[in-house]
């Protein structure tokens, strides 16, 4: 079996921001409320010339840039995403984009468990040989699914990319100690982005289903009890089963989706704050790019560096969590 090496990762934000308090000029809310419910302050929301394919494609362009690869040398781009520029899959676009024309690119769709989930799926392919190189790149474009009149979820969201460069290596240095992944769908209403159930006559008699789909539902209370009850304990489990003591991790690097949520998560770990990895202060929850946009602010900053020890997890709509255990190595020298 081969080792898995993380070599380098990129992101995009679009450009334009809408703090608390011009989304407050929306919706009946405040800065005070957001800020003290969620820890966020503004959110990135996609301009007319960018979509999904753009900013995924931007990601993982600087993340082969990063790592110093030919995108020819790519044999896999899985692209974790729940709103795609198209329902047949936006990777293929973005291997186009790349230019990395010996890869094959399909979509993962997990929500905000995507880019984990991906990163675990991609991990498989390395390990076992049948392929070299991946780029694992997580993206959403919520705000266009997102009911902006409905402030109880409108306030969360926001849209980006983040982009991870794996590639296998000798099993001496395998960097991906270990992960779990568990989904309960029968807890599926608490976060959702239907279908719509509108129905249309072709002939006399027989009608077809509308595509299209409902804004985003949520139950926030249910996903925050979800979310601090089930990521502590898939993350004790995966500590416990690879031998790990929590204070030999270096950072801990959650789903951005509440700060409240990864201050739960880490005093049940007994980590201290300065070990929690946090940028959702200025994006939001930007679904499957929150890990990997973290991640790579995080190298940028000097903060993670090769050899780092990272606990990581994604959680959300599925519902659906999981969490992995890697070492940073960086691009190799
Ligand atoms: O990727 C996973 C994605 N989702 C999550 O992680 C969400 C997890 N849940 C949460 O983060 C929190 O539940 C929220 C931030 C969504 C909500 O916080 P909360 O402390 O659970 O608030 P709440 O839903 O209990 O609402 C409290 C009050 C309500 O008013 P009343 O009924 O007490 O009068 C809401 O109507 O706050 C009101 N409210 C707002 N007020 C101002 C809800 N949204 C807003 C708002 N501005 N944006």
């Amino acid at each position: 079996m081969q080792g898995i090496r993380f070599c380098a990762t990129g992101a995009a934000l679009p450009h334009t921001s809408i703090s608390n308090e011009a989304l407050s000029q929306r919706v009946d809310t405040s800065d005070e409320w957001i800020r003290s419910r969620t820890g966020i302050t503004a959110r990135r929301i996609a301009a007319e010339q960018e979509n999904l394919t753009t900013l995924a494609s931007a990601a993982g362009r600087l993340a082969l840039e990063r790592a110093g690869w030919d995108p020819k040398s790519l044999d896999l781009i899985l692209l974790a995403t729940s709103s795609p520029d198209d329902l047949f899959g936006s990777a293929p676009r973005v291997q186009a984009q790349l230019g990395a024309s010996s890869a094959v690119a399909f979509d993962l769709t997990a929500a905000c468990s995507g880019f984990l989930f991906a990163l675990i799926t991609a991990s498989q392919y390395l390990r076992t040989g049948a392929m070299g190189r991946a780029l694992v790149i997580g993206a959403d474009q919520l705000s266009r699914w997102v009911d902006w009149n409905d402030r109880s979820t409108c306030v969360l969201f926001g849209d980006g990319a983040g982009a991870v460069a794996i590639e296998a290596c000798g099993a001496d240095q395998d960097g991906l100690l270990g992960f779990r992944m568990a989904s309960d769908g029968r807890k599926a209403d608490c976060l959702s982005l239907r279908q719509v159930a509108s129905r249309q006559e072709l002939i006399p008699g027989i009608s077809s289903q509308l595509g299209g789909f409902e804004p985003i539902a949520m139950n926030g209370q249910e996903v925050y009890k979800f979310a601090v009850r089930e990521v502590p304990a898939v993350l004790q489990e995966l500590l416990k089963s690879t031998g790990t003591k929590p204070e030999a991790l270096d950072w801990l690097l959650l789903h951005q989706a509440n700060q409240r949520i990864l201050n739960a998560v880490a005093e049940r770990l007994g980590l201290p704050e300065a070990k929690v990895l946090s940028n959702l202060a200025h994006y939001g929850n930007t679904s499957a790019a929150t890990i990997p946009v973290m991640l790579h602010e995080a190298v940028q900053a000097g903060l993670v560096k090769p050899g780092h020890l990272i606990a990581s997890s994604g959680f959300g709509a599925g519902l659906s969590w999981g969490a992995a255990l890697w070492r940073w190595s960086g691009p190799t020298p």
